[in-house]
């Protein structure tokens, strides 16, 4: 799975939604960060999991800049220029949640957003229990499956999905072949037309939305330009595949992260059976929409 964060990250993104929130979190996701820094201690040793390119250390620096911390995160990330010669700061890169090459009792305060929920969370749970001190504090922001950050993205997946399982693909070879054979105009084409649109038509029916989302309407009408040759659309048609498949694994990791009611309980347990007080578990809202879910707590001394 790292490997498609590590190229989002070689991007340059701050964070991970690089076209809502291209400099860094702000909003409702901004403000909580700004209570949990503040509330830390000065000198502390704060962790953060699945940092990406360090969008919460970045807000963490500017609201309290005496704190220490540490990104963790099993992708490789490209650091921006605000991270150099920090001597609070430090980065481990390549490392994952659930086997973290950190002392026991060494953080204060272990925060996640976003990230802890794609791990194991027996593993990386335990070790959040392992590397916390005895009353240290941890914070996580994790994806929820209602949220208007997963919801439109299940729609997407499951178009996606549906797109590939169906004979749509198949109609627009042989539509290419039949342009290349016979031409715009004859009956065999729009026979080969017809079957395609009807199967696209079949998919939109269940998946308007999605189906925007896959981006394949935006595809077919650049595919379709009459002043295309075969081997062009063959080409832009395989890039599209790869892509396609590309945001079906992405998709499918987010789906599978966020939080429903399963592996909420499977949260709360394991958090209680590793010495995790809960101390906050609630959903987030941004003008009055639901974007994710704060869980926060302290290690039992
Ligand atoms: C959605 S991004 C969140 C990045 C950042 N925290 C933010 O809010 O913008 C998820 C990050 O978690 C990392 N990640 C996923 N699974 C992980 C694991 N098992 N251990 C460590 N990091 C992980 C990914 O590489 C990715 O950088």
């Amino acid at each position: 799975m790292s490997s498609y964060w590590s190229q989002y990250w070689q991007q340059g993104h701050m964070t991970s939604f690089g076209n809502d929130f291209s400099d860094n979190y702000t909003g409702a996701l901004k403000s909580l960060w700004e209570e949990v820094f503040k509330a830390v201690a000065h000198n502390n040793k704060v962790l953060d999991i699945g940092t990406g390119n360090g969008s919460i250390i970045a807000l963490g620096i500017q609201i309290n800049p005496n704190l220490y911390f540490t990104g963790l995160d099993s992708a490789k990330l490209s650091l921006p220029e605000i991270f150099q010669n920090l001597d609070k700061v430090d980065f481990i890169e390549e490392a994952s949640a659930e086997d973290m090459p950190l002392q026991d009792q060494s953080y204060d305060c272990v925060v996640s957003q976003f990230g802890i929920e794609y791990s194991s969370l027996p593993k990386s749970l335990s070790e959040v229990s392992r590397v916390i001190k005895p009353a240290g504090q941890f914070h996580f922001v994790v994806h929820e499956c209602d949220s208007t950050i997963v919801k439109p993205n299940i729609h997407i997946l499951n178009a996606g999905k549906a797109l590939l399982n169906s004979e749509v693909i198949d109609s627009l070879r042989k539509l290419f072949n039949g342009l290349a054979k016979y031409g715009q105009q004859s009956a065999i084409t729009d026979q080969l037309r017809q079957k395609l649109n009807s199967d696209i038509a079949s998919i939109a029916a269940k998946h308007a939305s999605g189906l925007q989302g896959t981006n394949f309407p935006v595809f077919l009408k650049h595919v379709m330009n009459p002043n295309f040759e075969l081997k062009q659309r063959k080409s832009d048609l395989k890039i599209f595949l790869n892509e396609l498949d590309g945001q079906i694994v992405r998709l499918s990791d987010l789906v599978e992260a966020a939080m429903n009611e399963t592996k909420h309980l499977q949260l709360t347990t394991l958090l209680k059976e590793y010495g995790l007080d809960l101390l906050n578990d609630e959903h987030i809202f941004e003008n009055g929409k639901m974007i994710g879910r704060y869980i926060s707590g302290t290690k039992a001394n």
